[in-house]
Order: C-alpha cells, then sequence, then structure tokens
C-alpha cells in the first residue's frame, strides 16, 4: 500500500482518485483537512475499503510514525503543503510550518520507518516529493525553459518553503540513502481545485457576474498542465524514476495569463452564455502582486527521454473539460466558497483597486 499525504486536496485527491480507479493497491490519505483540504473530494471512496483517510498533521512526529507503523506502505508520496502565492504574500508562517518543518518531520519518519525494513523491503521503498517549477525562479522571454540542473533561484515565501524542503530530500538521499524522487511541475489545472487560483477563481467569478482581476499587465506566462497528466507523471516517476533524481513536468504550454482568462471567457459565453452579455466585460486589471514572477516555462525532455511520459491532454482540450466540470459541480463550489472564503477574497483583492 501506499500513503498519500495532502491526499484531500485538489492534485492529492485527483491522484488518489485516479489510483484506485487503475490499481487496487490500498492508499491512506494523510491531511489535515486545512481550508484547502476537502472531505467532499474523496466522497466517491466513502465504504471503499482501498482506502484510509488520517487526519494528521505532517508536522507531528508521533502521528507520522503511527501512520507508517500501522500501515506498512512500500511508498511516501508527499503532496502536502500550503501552496497558494498570495497567501504566503500575505501569512508566509504557515508556509515554513507545514512546507519545511513539514517535510522535514515526515522525512524524519520515513527514515526511521525505512531503517527498520528487511533488506528487500528497504530496496523497493520510496519517498517521492511533490514539488513546483517556481523554485528555479524567474525567466525573461527569451530564456531557455527550466531544466533540472538549473540553480535555485525562488522567489516567494511559497517557493522559497518549497525550494527548502526539496533541499531537504535531496540531502536525506546524500546523507542517509533514503530512495527518494523529486518532481517539479508547472502549474496545474482540472477539477476539484480550489477557487484560489487562477483558473477556478476565474470560472467562479465569471459565473456569478464579479469582476475577473488580473493582475498587471496580465503577460505574465505560465506554463499549464492538465492534473490528470501530472498524476500519470506521478504514477512513472514512482514506478521507474532513478533515485535520488528530479524529474520536470510540464504540459509544453505557455500562455500569458490575459489569453487564458480570455479562453475562459469564450467557452463560458458558449456553454453557459450570460444574458447580460459576453463575460470578457468583466475583465479588471488590478494591482500587481509583489514579486510577481514574470515567466515560468518547463523542459520537460528528461521526463519523456528517461520514462517515456508526455502529456495526454492539449490546453484544448484540458480547459474544456474543467469548465464543464465546474459547471456540473455547483454544489461543490458553494459548499467552499463559505464565509472563510469570502474573507480571503477581502484580504487579497479588497486593497488591490483597478
Ligand atoms: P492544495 O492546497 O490544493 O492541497 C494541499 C493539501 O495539503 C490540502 O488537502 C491540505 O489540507 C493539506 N495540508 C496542508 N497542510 C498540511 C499539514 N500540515 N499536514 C497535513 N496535510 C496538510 O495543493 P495542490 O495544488 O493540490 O498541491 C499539491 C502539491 O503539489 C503541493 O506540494 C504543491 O506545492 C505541489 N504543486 C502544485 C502545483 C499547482 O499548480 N497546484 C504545481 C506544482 C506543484
Ligand atoms: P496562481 O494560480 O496563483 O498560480 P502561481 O502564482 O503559483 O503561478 O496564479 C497564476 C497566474 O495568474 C500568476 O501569474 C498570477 C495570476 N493571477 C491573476 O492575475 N489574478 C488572480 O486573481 C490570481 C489568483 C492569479
Amino acid at each position: 500500500m501506499i500513503v498519500v499525504t495532502g491526499g484531500a486536496g485538489f492534485i492529492g485527491s485527483n491522484f488518489v482518485l485516479d489510483w484506485l480507479a487503475s490499481s487496487d493497491e490500498p492508499v491512506v490519505t494523510v491531511d489535515l483537512l486545512t481550508y484547502a483540504g476537502n472531505r467532499d473530494n474523496l466522497k466517491s471512496l466513502d465504504g471503499d475499503p482501498r482506502h484510509t483517510l488520517v487526519q494528521a498533521d505532517i508536522c507531528d512526529r508521533a502521528a507520522m510514525d503511527r501512520v507508517l507503523a500501522e500501515h506498512q506502505p512500500r511508498a511516501v508520496l508527499h503532496f502536502a503543503a500550503e501552496s497558494h502565492v498570495d497567501r504566503s504574500i500575505l501569512g508566509p508562517s504557515a508556509f515554513i510550518k507545514t512546507n519545511v518543518e513539514g517535510t522535514f518531520t515526515l522525512l524524519e519518519a520515513s527514515r526511521a520507518y525505512w531503517s527498520a525494513l528487511s533488506a528487500e523491503r528497504q530496496a523497493a521503498f520510496r519517498f517521492l516529493h511533490v514539488s513546483t517549477d517556481e523554485v528555479y525562479g524567474s525567466l525573461g522571454p527569451q530564456d531557455p525553459a527550466f531544466v533540472e540542473t538549473r540553480a535555485y533561484e525562488p522567489n516567494s515565501p511559497y517557493s522559497a518553503s518549497k525550494a527548502a524542503s526539496d533541499h531537504l530530500v535531496r540531502a536525506w538521499h546524500h546523507t542517509y540513502d533514503l530512495p527518494v524522487l523529486t518532481t517539479n511541475c508547472s502549474n496545474n489545472y482540472g477539477p476539484l481545485q480550489f477557487p484560489e487560483k487562477l483558473i477556478p477563481l476565474m470560472i467562479v467569478k465569471a459565473r456569478s457576474g464579479d469582476p475577473l482581476p488580473v493582475y498587471g499587465d496580465g503577460m505574465n506566462v505560465r506554463d499549464w498542465l492538465y492534473v490528470t497528466d501530472h498524476c500519470s507523471a506521478i504514477r512513472e516517476v514512482l514506478a521507474r524514476g532513478r533515485l535520488g533524481e528530479t524529474y520536470n513536468v510540464g504540459g509544453w504550454n505557455e500562455k500569458p495569463n490575459i489569453e487564458i482568462v480570455q479562453t475562459i471567457c469564450r467557452l463560458l459565453d458558449e456553454l453557459a452564455p450570460d444574458p447580460k452579455g459576453s463575460h470578457s466585460r468583466l475583465i479588471t486589471y488590478v494591482k500587481d502582486r509583489p514579486g510577481h514572477d514574470r515567466r515560468y516555462a518547463i523542459d520537460a525532455h528528461k521526463i519523456e527521454r528517461e520514462l517515456g511520459w508526455r502529456p495526454a491532454e492539449t490546453f484544448e482540450t484540458g480547459i474544456r473539460k474543467t469548465i464543464e466540470w465546474y459547471l456540473a459541480n455547483e454544489a461543490w463550489v458553494s459548499r467552499i466558497t463559505s464565509g472563510a472564503y469570502r474573507d480571503w477574497l477581502d484580504d487579497n483583492y479588497g486593497k488591490r483597486g483597478n
């Protein structure tokens, strides 16, 4: 069986659902169920004997020891994190706690567990750390895309805390021989993403007829990957990745933010027309994010060359599926756009102005 931390969040829950759709190997999800973790994401697994949800903090060493001792996993897949850049700007301490101290605690619990395994089970064990392309910093318009050997230059409290966690994972391999793998992926989108990130935020706001807040000039560039493609990349790296290596994962799909928002508006005009007019009338430029990285781009040749992985979805197929999912799941959206969510919108957008 495998342990998945952060399995009630966006990517983690997509990973758990995909895993159990194609395998009978049981999963234990370890999740603190912060604002970003949602039991509803795993609701379809209620009563499924292959899945167990443990509500626990990855910073809690005794709880991590108990999970590993009780369930005896062959792998720990580490998704749990504070993941939103804007939240890291307004309140960095939770990022240091979960992303740095939590990863450290999980590494130590995993090392103690792994050290006591038989030689055969030690050799088969994997600690797979899920990280981000943001650790590499920001690119100019003509710079080559990020390769795995690029120096780390994180610019936000979020990316700095993820960079720190990547370094810890690397050191636990180098020093203690813990069998680790790291993936650094670009921006994900798809079903079950909390509507604080660009794509679901714009869909939810456009549906309510609210302004669509584009930071700065809208020309910051991200590479976008449909979430199930990230999940398949992680399965490949887990199965066949070389120990101690990092693998960049991306969609070969760089786009400026304004183009993403215009595409969402166009598809909503087609799939859920608003009698008041095109959704693009709602686009509003607002004050930029401090320290906003200009461009991310992923060179995903290594994972293709070594593991034969390429994304299955194009942006056109993925964004359409994503919008269709949000339109079909408005009850999921309304359950999480609660008081606390509205407070977040006030904190982050209240003082930006036009
Ligand atoms: P998310 O915010 O949707 O989910 C994070 C999950 O971790 C939530 O379920 C939350 O409850 C849980 N969690 C938070 N703190 C915890 C703690 N102390 N103990 C236990 N559980 C805790 O994030 P996501 O977008 O699904 O990202 C998952 C991972 O992938 C993160 O490590 C993130 O850095 C990485 N990543 C995300 C993206 C992206 O575009 N979303 C891209 C590349 C990498
Ligand atoms: P986001 O989804 O927060 O991911 P990240 O910052 O980790 O890349 O943001 C994606 C891009 O969209 C980023 O350049 C910031 C921009 N953005 C907006 O323009 N408006 C918004 O309201 C949000 C949340 C993001």
